[in-house]
């Protein structure tokens, strides 16, 4: 017998919005009912491809369709009273990175959530990127021998045309490269060793040709573990790159999130075979479905998720004051 369809609306038919219709549409178990966003035309356009109803209010999407899941897929501002809006309406949540503006916001999410009883996933795709699962196997086989290093470097023009502004106005985004994309990396860091960040030392700069926010970044940071690890980042036009080098006392690995995994086992690095997987999507709704169904936290809940939020803050006050900062 096919399975009862929990019907899931999404908030946002931004950039990151036809991710999860195709994810949504592929996940037995899900069907998509509708989408809100304030530009109505975007709506539309969404809604004429999947068969499905547009909103340009998400209070009355919520009202009106009684969906079970929410996605959030909305500036960082809007999370906080979204969350707690759905939430307040009995709808499991599938919150978009970074889970809001501050720690003080997350809490606040978490107790909606807690009195509705509900699920939530965070978005922090880095869980469920092939490459990544592949390498956090190859650390816990050993086989790098002890971990002592992470280095991770970002590059990207974050100053495109085509960014929306609201993603360099500090209080719509909670800050600059660090914000989105940084956020990325102390996640896949932390997750990837299974440490939180204890303490942080950072430097930003500020010369973006649009907004307030930051426009690069570092950050030396330490985990509880004790494993040191550094996070570069530059959004002014250059050279895109994305690469995590993580280094053992036996050898290193490369990981090009998304694109491929290297290992050196003393020479130069080899190319790793990394078994295809389903998309970090799909995953994400199938961890979000069968969270639902045993009652059960998913394996990105808001506890964690706050954490790297009380990361990325103690990044900006050490940034502010010059001054290392303790979790
Ligand atoms: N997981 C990932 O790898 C990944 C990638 C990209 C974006 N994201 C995250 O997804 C979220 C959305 O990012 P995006 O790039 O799609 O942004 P975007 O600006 O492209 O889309 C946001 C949409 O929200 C709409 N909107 C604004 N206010 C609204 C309101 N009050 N009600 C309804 N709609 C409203 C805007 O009109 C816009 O269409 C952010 O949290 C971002 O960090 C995650």
């Amino acid at each position: 017998m096919k399975k009862a369809e929990l019907k899931v609306a999404v908030l946002g038919a931004g950039a990151i919005a036809g991710q999860h219709f195709d994810a949504i549409r592929r996940t037995d178990g899900f069907v998509a009912c509708a989408v809100a966003d304030i530009q109505q035309e975007r709506a539309q356009a969404i809604a004429d491809t999947y068969g499905i109803a547009a909103y340009s209010d998400y209070q009355e999407l919520i009202r009106q369709e009684r969906p079970d899941v929410v996605v959030i897929a909305l500036p960082h501002f809007l999370h906080r009273e979204t969350a707690i809006f759905a939430a307040e309406h009995g709808c499991h949540l599938m919150l978009e990175k970074p889970m809001a503006l501050n720690v003080a916001e997350c809490d606040d999410i978490m107790e909606a959530a807690s009195k509705a009883d509900i699920r939530i996933l965070i978005g922090h795709t880095q869980h469920y990127m092939a490459e990544n699962i592949h390498a956090k196997r190859i650390i816990e086989s050993g086989e790098l021998g002890e971990i002592v290093m992470i280095n991770d470097v970002r590059h990207l023009n974050y100053y495109q045309d085509t960014r929306p502004q609201w993603f360099l106005e500090k209080d719509k985004s909670g800050g600059g490269i660090l914000a989105n994309l940084g956020t990325h990396s102390i996640d896949k860091i932390q997750w990837l060793m299974d440490s939180s960040v204890r303490k942080v030392s950072a430097k930003v700069s500020h010369h973006g040709k649009r907004g307030n926010v930051e426009g690069s970044g570092i950050i030396y940071m330490e985990l509880a573990s004790g494993l040191p690890a550094s996070i570069a980042q530059s959004g002014y036009p250059g050279a895109t790159r994305n690469e995590t080098e993580i280094i053992g006392t036996l050898g290193m690995l490369k990981l090009v999130t998304g694109v491929s995994l290297w290992i050196s086992r003393g020479g130069a690095y080899e190319q790793v075979d990394v078994p295809p997987m389903d998309t970090p999507f799909e995953l994400q709704y199938k961890d979000l479905l069968s969270a639902i169904e045993a009652k059960s936290e998913t394996s990105c809940p808001p506890e964690y998720a706050r954490g790297v939020i009380a990361a990325l803050e103690a990044v900006y006050r050490s940034a502010e004051t010059g001054v290392e900062q303790f979790l």
